[in-house]
């Protein structure tokens, strides 16, 4: 209230705002409260330092309609949030033809799933429908009580300052239908309260808003337009320009790229550092030439290494290596009929060596050692698999191939008892 500029405002000639009585207690002020509705008044309020009970009955204050207002809100957005979604995903430009692009939905398939499913629309549903039932209670309740307020003609009013203290008060407009000056001031006096306060518009009115906020509200405003044309003027204009690389991170420094640059720090002039002698890159320390090598003594082995258990879950680890690794070649049993291999005959693909079958004679007398090795390392024209393939998973796909062999030499006394009626 420090904006207000007169003492006096009784004094200054300005136009009739209304007429203010003050009480001394809560009690009679609904009293009289109550009188002032049965009288007739619509465009009078009551004001108190604090939420007094009963006081909206006696003013004959009926509910309020913001609750439909929310729900109503709250409803669209529900509405508007599973149409909104429905329309990007669901349908596309052969749906709706005749709209502009910008307009149209896109109707991406994502993994097959259905373009649209309520289950997966839920939470942008629940959202809409929060906040537009959010902004219904909250604007809508600013609305209705025709908020924000900077200024009141009873500002002007010297005991009304008390009414955040311990003073109660009846204000009844002068806009009221029923209002007249004189018979509204004895009825107000006969209230039980204090002679009413005529309260008068002051001529310097301060409800004007004051020029610094005019100013910053202004400049606010206008900087709110510099994101869209930001955006509007990056949709049109073309550039060749990298984007504007705000977070450097480590992107951008010095670096030699491999067999490129020439490097001034060192005296041989290769950024590309060789190994120093007699050094080992970590984890590559590898002693054990049976597990890692398929050798003993520099010989193929014909065991398998200490590493690795031979078991049936062992062996299906290699079957499932295999068909990954070795199948498009070597076929899915082995015999040297794979996909690759059919594609190159079928493209009659010049100079083609066809993959060994795993079942002829030379293939079943290699050591375990050897195929290890031929895996690991490639063979004649196979290509190595060694970075690829786990030595462990190595030792899989042989034991697998062992088996693949194993199943093409069995005879009748290799089957369970149980299955062999069927076979005879
Ligand atoms: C790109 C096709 C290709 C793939 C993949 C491939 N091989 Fe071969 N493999 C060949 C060819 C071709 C030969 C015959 C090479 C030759 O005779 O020059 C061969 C030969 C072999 C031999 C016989 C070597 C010998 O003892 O003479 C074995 C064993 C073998 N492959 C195992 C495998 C295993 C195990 C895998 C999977 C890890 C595999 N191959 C993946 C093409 C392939």
């Amino acid at each position: 209230m420090s904006g207000v500029k007169t003492d006096s405002p009784n004094a200054t000639a300005g136009r009739l705002e209304g007429l203010l009585v003050e009480f001394d207690s809560p009690t009679a002020l609904v009293a009289a409260a109550e009188q002032i509705r049965d009288a007739g008044y619509r465009r009078w309020d009551t004001h108190t330092p604090f939420p007094v009970h009963g006081i909206d009955e006696a003013m004959g204050i009926r509910p309020t309609r913001l609750p439909f207002i929310v729900f109503l809100l709250g409803f669209i957005g529900c509405i508007g949030g599973l149409v909104l979604q429905w329309w990007t995903n669901a349908t596309g430009a052969s749906d709706f033809p005749g709209l502009p692009t910008f307009l149209q939905g896109y109707n991406y398939l994502i993994s097959g799933k259905p373009e649209f499913s309520l289950p997966a629309n839920i939470p942008v549903i629940f959202e809409t429908t929060v906040l537009l039932a959010a902004f219904a209670a909250v604007f809508g309740m600013l609305a209705m009580n025709n908020l924000p307020k900077h200024h009141t003609a009873l500002f002007a009013s010297e005991r009304f300052r008390r009414v955040t203290t311990d003073r109660f008060f009846v204000y009844v407009d002068a806009a009221d239908a029923k209002f007249d000056e004189g018979q509204t001031t004895s009825f107000l006096g006969g209230l039980g309260g204090s002679q009413p306060e005529a309260i008068h518009d002051i001529a310097s009115s301060p409800s004007a808003l004051p020029g610094g906020l005019k100013v910053s509200t202004l400049i606010l405003i206008s900087l709110l337009f510099i994101p869209p044309l930001v955006i509007a003027r990056a949709r049109v204009a073309k550039s060749n320009e990298p984007r504007i690389h705000i977070i450097q991170d480590m992107d951008n420094q010095e670096r030699f790229k491999a067999q490129q640059a020439a490097s001034a720090f060192f005296a041989d002039g290769r950024a590309s550092r060789p190994q120093p002698e007699g050094t080992v890159a970590r984890g590559d320390l590898r002693f054990d030439t049976h597990y890692y090598e398929g050798k003993i003594g520099g010989e193929y082995a014909t065991t398998y290494p200490e590493q690795v258990t031979i078991n049936e879950q062992f062996i299906r680890r290699g079957q499932e290596r295999f068909n990954v690794y070795c199948a498009p070649c070597h076929g899915l049993g082995g015999a040297g009929n794979g996909t690759v291999n059919a594609t190159a005959l079928r493209l009659e693909t010049a100079g083609w060596i066809a993959p060994t079958s795993l079942h002829d004679q030379l293939a079943r007398s290699r050591p375990l050692g050897h195929i290890y090795n031929s895996i690991s390392n490639g063979i004649r024209s196979m290509p190595p698999y060694g970075d690829q393939i786990s030595p462990t998973d190595r030792w899989a796909i042989v034991s697998y191939i062992r088996a693949l062999q194993f199943s093409q030499q069995a005879d009748l006394d290799d089957v369970p008892p149980e299955v062999r009626p069927e076979l005879r």
